[in-house]
């Protein structure tokens, strides 16, 4: 069994989505170019340089949260033909996820920052009734862990969530303030972060069923939902300091 499925913008929505309907399917890989053949590289190579940042689109069209994030990181009106390029090829991946999931115009949000929570296996929930995710990380050096949810003992996570969750949020708010390590942070709990630079969470059933995403890859999953199980994921540990510009589009279908 093979956890990723592979399928290209130009194979259509239809084609990710026929994919994602199988059964033992994960995620399915979009190949992108990588960062250094991309045409606004420059321009993203400024943007990781600043402070990370998040920011979610709200509705608003691309090109003006993109305007946002680049005149007040960067300087007004820099990049103006790179942006547009950026602003290009977003539109084109929520278009291709709204074809995914059938329904209103994707949620969007662009991020820098680098939030230690994602080292831990997850799978994000939604009260829609199907949803999806595409996740683009530019310029990172590893790519995104995914397992199913089968391969995850429910009842240990929640016991191992009951605990960390709270721990897990002050983590991310203080990385996300202050820029200090993981490393120093928690130092007082080594187990804890030896599971973050492994990977091997006591809650995951098999830990060699796990695949990894192509690091420049955008890839597609499943989001849970009351009606269907999420694909689970995590963010390796190599990318602790090297998040890339991370682009999300979320959507949902109508029924
Ligand atoms: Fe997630």
């Amino acid at each position: 069994m093979s956890g990723v499925a592979s399928s290209s913008l130009a194979a259509g929505p239809g084609a990710a989505r026929g994919l994602l309907d199988a059964p033992g399917l994960g995620v399915v890989a979009v190949p992108r170019p990588s960062l250094d053949d991309l045409p606004y590289r420059e321009f993203v190579r400024q943007l990781l340089q600043r402070q990370g940042f998040k920011l979610d689109f709200n509705g608003q069209p691309p090109d003006g949260a993109v305007a946002m994030v680049a005149d007040q990181l960067l300087g007004p009106g820099t990049f103006a033909r790179e942006r547009a390029q950026l602003v290009g090829d977003i539109a084109a991946l929520a278009d291709h996820m709204q074809g995914v999931a059938g329904g209103p115009p994707p949620m969007v949000s662009i991020r820098t920052f680098f939030a230690p929570g994602d080292l831990v296996w997850h799978v994000d929930r939604l009260h829609d009734p199907e949803a999806f995710r595409l996740v683009w990380p530019i310029g990172r050096p590893a790519g995104m862990r995914v397992t199913l949810r089968d391969n995850i003992d429910a009842r240990i996570h929640r016991a191992y969530m009951r605990r960390e969750h709270p721990l897990l949020c002050r983590l991310d708010t203080r990385v996300a303030r202050t820029g200090a390590e993981v490393e120093t942070l928690w130092a007082h709990r080594p187990a804890q972060l030896a599971a973050m630079v492994s990977g091997e969470f006591p809650f995951v059933i098999d830990p060699a069923l796990e695949w990894e995403i192509a690091p420049g890859a955008a890839s597609i999953h499943r989001v849970e939902t009351p009606g269907h199980p999420g694909t689970w994921h995590r963010s390796s540990w190599s990318n602790r300091r090297a998040p890339g510009l991370q682009i999300v589009i979320t959507a949902a279908s109508y029924e």
